[in-house]
């Protein structure tokens, strides 16, 4: 944020020399340029505008509106909540700059991660070559202009399912949720599962959902947030309440307790192993393991996949799939203590998760001994084991809500943008982005109702929450070591246990 705290000199004149100084900076700017910053003045009539520059990769402005002191923020009647509604024959976009006042909460810890995210490219900047060798595996390129978002689909690469068009739907949520504040710039995305950036001398910027530690790709919030139709996931905002509701149904004491985990096993190895954890009459191990057939969900209606409905557990068990898998934040949602697998990969929030605060850490070897000692020790340690449950929950409940998804969104294009040692522009061959066209011409009736449901309906009034600074390099080393020691703590308890059975 403090690329909007911190306001040049120039901007405390007053309005009149304000637009001198402007005029005397447009010369700096292209021919282009000037049109567009006009166009973008002109048409922001409703509040005086004073006006905040912003200098984005070389000479870029995007004039938003700040009201002046004695102006009260509320939205104007203007500012219908926009709905969506697909029977109107013209669809219009909405968009406007808007009034915002200043947000003094800090972000949550976890957006130190983009300042570590981005350090590859803190020294020498991001040029277009960088961006234009990403395209070789991209599947969009999406440019901000002006506040408008434009979208460059790939032809040859095909996302899987609706990714890329739930991912593309977040971005523009954002830029309708922060009007005229998101900065000028171009972004590549990789909407594969692994991520596909070695880690190199200036690597290209790729944008991911997940990334591990020889990879370096930008981690980004994924499609899921705003629903994954496919399999009839809800936009995270809403299923988040529905999981709150849902997890008031049954204590935790009179949960199962046992370990919990369904999904589909097909999609790794290590998951196929875990199968052999399952209760059998030969061994329990403490685990209920069932197989997810999305294929046959969808026939009967998603019936027996309600993510809500499944918090009726304990204990409840993270194992990649793929890659990182999206069923991370569902999982630590239940209150039940998460018994995280040992991860290869991290998502955006997932770095921030500390073993025995928010989760319970399991071998990747010994699963099925692990999985049993970790569910024997929270039956004997009740109270310890709700907290654990209770602190992942709170985490996603609290810091992983919709508002700071966008806001982690912001600053990662935020300080992205300012990497930019080139002028950003929207491609021939991009089409430009609009909510309501997008949404409705979806043919597939699920995805136009997530859609209708995430829309963001009308612009934030506050600022988004401040980023705090970076890791320093001690506490980041401490930060690890922390991490590791506790893992070897739970893994010394579990030998312990382990030795005392023979
Ligand atoms: C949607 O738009 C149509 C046509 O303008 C209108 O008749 C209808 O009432 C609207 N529906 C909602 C839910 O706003
Ligand atoms: C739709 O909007 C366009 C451009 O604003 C206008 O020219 C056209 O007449 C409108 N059509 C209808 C059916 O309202
Ligand atoms: C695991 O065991 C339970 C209980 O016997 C059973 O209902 C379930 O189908 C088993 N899971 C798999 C994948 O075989
Ligand atoms: C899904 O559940 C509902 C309500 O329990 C039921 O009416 C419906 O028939 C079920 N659908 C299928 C395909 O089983
Ligand atoms: C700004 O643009 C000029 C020429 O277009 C270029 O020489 C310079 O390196 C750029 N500076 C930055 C900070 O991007």
């Amino acid at each position: 944020m403090k690329k909007f705290k911190k306001q040049p000199l120039l901007l405390r004149k007053t309005p009149a020399t304000l637009y001198t100084s402007l005029l005397f900076l447009l010369i700096l700017i292209t021919a282009a340029f000037i049109s567009s910053l006009w166009s973008t003045l002109s048409t922001t009539t409703n509040i005086k505008p004073t006006t905040t520059t912003n200098t984005v990769a070389n000479q870029t402005l995007v004039a938003a509106n700040v009201p002046t002191k004695n102006e009260k923020i509320k939205h104007s009647n203007k500012f219908q909540p926009t709905v969506l509604n697909c029977t109107i024959k013209n669809q219009t976009c909405s968009s406007s700059n808007y009034p915002t006042t200043k947000n003094n909460m800090v972000c949550p810890e976890y957006f130190k991660w983009i300042h570590e995210d981005l350090k590859p490219w803190k020294k020498k900047g991001i040029t277009r070559e960088m961006v234009e060798k990403a395209k070789k595996t991209a599947h969009f390129r999406l440019v901000v202009k002006n506040g408008k978002g434009y979208l460059e689909k790939y032809k040859n690469k095909e996302a899987i399912q609706t990714r890329d068009v739930f991912t593309v739907w977040g971005i523009l949520q954002l830029l309708r949720k922060y009007p005229g504040k998101i900065p000028d710039l171009e972004l590549m995305f990789d909407c594969n599962d692994k991520p596909v950036v070695p880690i190199g001398l200036d690597p290209p910027p790729v944008f991911g959902y997940c990334a591990d530690r020889w990879t370096q790709d930008i981690v980004f919030p994924d499609w899921s947030f705003w629903g994954w139709a496919e399999i009839n996931i809800k936009p995270w905002e809403h299923l988040l309440k529905d999981i709150k509701k849902g997890n008031k149904r049954v204590k935790w004491k009179d949960r199962e307790p046992y370990a919990y985990w369904k999904g589909n096993p097909y999609t790794a190895a290590t998951r196929l192993d875990f199968l052999n954890c399952n209760v059998s009459t030969a061994q329990d191990w403490n685990l209920r393991l069932f197989t997810q057939d999305w294929i046959k969900e969808s026939e009967q209606g998603f019936n027996h996949s309600n993510l809500a409905d499944q918090c009726t557990y304990r204990y409840k068990v993270y194992i990649e799939g793929y890659a990182w898998s999206v069923s991370e934040k569902y999982i630590l949602a239940c209150d039940s203590p998460a018994l995280l697998v040992k991860p290869r990969y991290y998502d955006f929030f997932t770095r921030s998760l500390q073993p025995l605060q928010h989760y319970w850490p399991i071998r990747d070897t010994d699963k099925c001994k692990s999985i049993k000692h970790a569910v024997d020790w929270g039956n004997n340690h009740e109270q310890k084991a709700q907290e654990i449950g209770k602190a992942g929950s709170k985490f996603i409940q609290e810091e992983l809500n919709m508002n700071y998804i966008y806001d982690y969104m912001f600053h990662l294009l935020n300080e992205y943008s300012k990497l930019l040692k080139f002028e950003p522009r929207v491609p021939e061959e991009a089409v430009e982005l609009c909510s309501e066209t997008m949404a409705c011409t979806r043919s597939y009736s699920m995805e136009k109702e997530f859609m209708g449901e995430s829309m963001v309906r009308e612009p934030s009034t506050k600022d988004p929450c401040s980023l705090p600074p970076p890791f320093d390099p001690t506490s980041l080393r401490i930060f690890y070591a922390t991490k590791q020691n506790l893992i070897n703590r739970v893994e010394r308890w579990e030998d312990e246990y382990w030795k005392s059975y023979q």
